[in-house]
């Protein structure tokens, strides 16, 4: 419905007001809030800047507004794009949690809120979510990631596009999303950031595209590159993920921004001679938007004019940039977005908070829980011990946005005040999160002798995950280790509850001996403690299953459940058998696996049903399993539903997830979850790169986490 309009607008432009809109800049944050420079400023005058990032506030947005529609020749309003990743001011657990409750629905909600937030403050497009794979836990953005798992992420991908954009971008309260980082950023050699990536077809079209696939169907608005190197071509400048697949294969229509700095880059990398040939390879692979690396303002009219640079390739971006503002309803009313009334009535409000908290809660997941040693007793007092407990700062996470890291932030402490008066609270922090200081034991110590059971919150730093945040040691930081020993040392007979604040899958294997019950809460967010007390006093029934596999040890990294089979795998009935695929020094299994999540109630599921052991090419098999509540408590189960291909052209996982639902079963109640396959959901890329299904036998079952072993089976015939 735009293309008239852009026609007679782009009629009118120059060929520098065309490279404009493929120019993002920055405004630059500090403490009080975003300043733009007057360089900037400038620029935006002049017509050569298209978007702005990180410039916020409905005041600071309508100001810059008002530079580009009032003082240009041509009045082409900003796009204003930002970092909304688990939330804008009400911040949910981080994206790591968010994907461990399995809640489409949830993630839904809480980004309809972070839209609704950040849109109030004039943004227009959040960059998220980002729909990496990530099967590294040294790798720091993990925690901004679903997890391992193609089809859940794929899922959540999608999720996240729904609620961001909602049902119509015109609406004043939903902003763009962008699908990020493409592609295989999650892949980084040795879980460095930013380092190199090199994979085959087969692992590049069945696990790292499909999530980005699943966006575009989505109807995601953008995309933005990764700042890796893909088999030798930085992503920044690579035709073929970009045209080839994005563009050509896919029908993307929207438009695509570098990641930071990323043109420029490709200078670092070795693949551009100077940032004027980076812009080339740039446009030509497909790139819309340069953010930050200033090279498209610098070099893309020289290109033009020195036939370099095929003008209709700026033409093309120019126009992909102006739909996208066209549809936002920019050109109607620029300021539609900066409204400081909207502000002050939609930023924290109540509701948000209570969905913040029931997030939290359906994001922690229960690892372990020896001798029902939770929930918790009110009547009972508590140690509560460890230097996340009374946190404010770090339980927000990393990448939150402008979320308040002190007053409106809820710490474990004050979530528990809920449950318990204080004088059945006896608090001491007892170390710090890092370094090696131990003089805080004796009093945390003490605290737990005076205690019937003894809560401790322990984890990382938030800033030792996400961007430039690898670890190559994946244990918990500083002596908390050491803490807890001492504690057990000392109480050995009393219940040691371990609740858990990171951003990435931790070596837990001392933890998990020295430990009677374990809650991985991650970082929970703004109503956090909330939401964690909540499943500490059993108000909330623990549901959240891993979306990602914890190893036993660093040394097993890489390591998830839908691994490939080697032609000598363990034997399970002789783990130690020689000459077989497996470590001298380390179990093969992890130490909790994709997947599994305890309830305070039990579940017991039958055998499956399959409608028939034999199915044809335009079939469905519908597949289904008794699950009873065998346990005390009411509960939401996700069910997972897992297939095994036995033989394809190309080698097949060992497992693969293809359905879940989290159903809510009464204690003592059963209850009928039902799957439907059919051969949409057996296809995958084969040997000839078609996406495809092939005759043979699969394996299935219907479980509650992903370690388990096949029982049935069923052909295609
Ligand atoms: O959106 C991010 C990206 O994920 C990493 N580099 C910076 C971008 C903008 O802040």
């Amino acid at each position: 419905p735009f293309n008239a309009k852009i026609d007679s607008l782009m009629s009118l432009m120059t060929l520098k007001e065309k490279i404009g809109q493929t120019v993002m800049y920055s405004g630059d944050l500090t403490v009080t809030g975003p300043v733009v420079s007057n360089n900037n400023q400038k620029y935006v005058k002049e017509g050569a800047v298209g978007a702005m990032l990180n410039v916020f506030s409905a005041k600071a947005t309508r100001d810059l507004q008002k530079l580009a529609v009032e003082e240009t020749r041509l009045g082409i309003p900003l796009l204003f794009g930002y970092d909304v990743i688990h939330g804008y001011k009400t911040i949910f657990p981080i994206n790591l949690g968010l994907a461990a409750s399995w809640d489409l629905e949830d993630i839904k909600k809480g980004s309809r809120i972070a839209a609704q937030e950040a849109s109030a403050v004039g943004i227009h497009w959040t960059f998220a979510p980002m729909v990496d794979i990530s099967r590294d836990p040294r790798w720091g953005r993990i925690s901004e990631s679903a997890g391992e798992d193609v089809y859940l992420a794929s899922k959540i991908g999608k999720a996240y596009v729904q609620g961001f954009q909602g049902d119509d971008l015109s609406k004043h309260n939903t902003i763009l999303a962008c699908a990020k980082h493409f592609v295989g950023y999650g892949a980084a050699q040795a879980g460095r950031d930013y380092h190199t990536v090199n994979m085959g077809q087969d692992e590049l079209w069945n696990v790292y595209f499909p999530p980005f696939k699943a966006t575009v169907d989505a109807g995601v608005e953008t995309f933005m590159t990764a700042f890796n190197e893909l088999n030798g071509i930085p992503a920044t400048g690579n035709k073929y993920i970009f045209r080839d697949v994005l563009r050509d294969e896919w029908g993307f229509k929207g438009f695509v921004v570098t990641d930071y700095f990323a043109t420029n880059e490709m200078v670092v990398h070795g693949y551009a001679k100077d940032r004027k040939e980076a812009a080339k390879l740039a446009i030509e692979a497909g790139v819309d938007q340069d953010m930050m690396s200033n090279a498209n303002h610098l070099y893309l009219e020289e290109l033009v004019n020195e036939g370099q640079v095929d003008v209709e390739l700026i033409n093309d971006a120019c126009r992909r940039v102006l739909l996208t503002k066209y549809k936002l309803g920019l050109f109607d009313d620029p300021y539609r977005y900066s409204d400081a009334q909207r502000e002050k009535e939609v930023i924290y409000k109540p509701e948000f908070l209570e969905v913040a908290r029931k997030s939290a809660a359906m994001a922690s997941v229960l690892l372990k829980n020896d001798n029902k040693s939770l929930p918790l007793d009110k009547n009972q007092t508590i140690a509560l011990i460890g230097p996340l407990a009374k946190d404010k700062e770090n339980i927000i996470g990393n990448w939150a946005a402008e979320g308040d890291r002190k007053g409106k932030a809820i710490s474990v402490h004050q979530g528990i005040q809920e449950y318990l008066s204080d004088s059945k609270i006896v608090f001491a922090k007892g170390c710090e999160i890092e370094g090696e200081d131990e003089s805080g034991f004796s009093e945390a110590i003490n605290a737990a002798k005076r205690a019937d059971k003894v809560v401790m919150v322990l984890g990382e730093d938030y800033d030792m995950s996400g961007e430039a945040a690898s670890r190559t040691n994946i244990k918990l930081p500083g002596s908390q280790t050491q803490l807890i020993k001492a504690i057990r040392e000392a109480v050995p007979n009393k219940k040691i509850i371990l609740v858990l604040m990171n951003g990435r899958p931790l070596d837990l294997s001392e933890e998990d001996i020295l430990a009677d019950a374990i809650l991985e809460a991650w970082f929970p967010g703004t109503s956090g403690g909330y939401g964690v007390a909540d499943v500490l006093f059993g108000a909330y029934n623990p549901s959240a299953k891993l979306p990602v596999t914890f190893p036993r040890n660093v040394g097993q990294v890489p390591i998830y459940y839908n691994m490939k089979r080697a032609g000598r795998p363990m034997n399970p009935n002789n783990p130690k058998e020689d000459y077989t695929s497996i470590y001298l020094d380390s179990p093969n299994s992890p130490l909790y696996p994709f997947g599994h999540g305890l309830s305070y109630t039990t579940y017991q599921y039958s055998d499956i049903t399959l409608s028939s052991k034999t199915i044809g090419f335009s079939d469905t098999l519908s597949v289904s399993a008794t699950i009873t509540n065998t346990g005390d408590y009411d509960g939401h189960e996700i069910v997972q539903l897992y297939i095994h291909d036995k033989v394809g052209s190309l080698t097949r996982p060992v497992k693969e997830l293809k359905g879940f639902k989290k159903v809510f079963i009464k204690k003592g109640e059963s209850k009928t979850v039902n799957f439907d396959l059919t051969v949409e959901d057996l296809k995958y890329y084969t040997a000839d790169m078609s996406f495809n299904v092939e005759p043979g036998e699969f394996q299935i079952a219907i479980k509650g986490s992903s370690d388990f072993d096949f029982k049935h089976k069923f052909t295609l015939e």
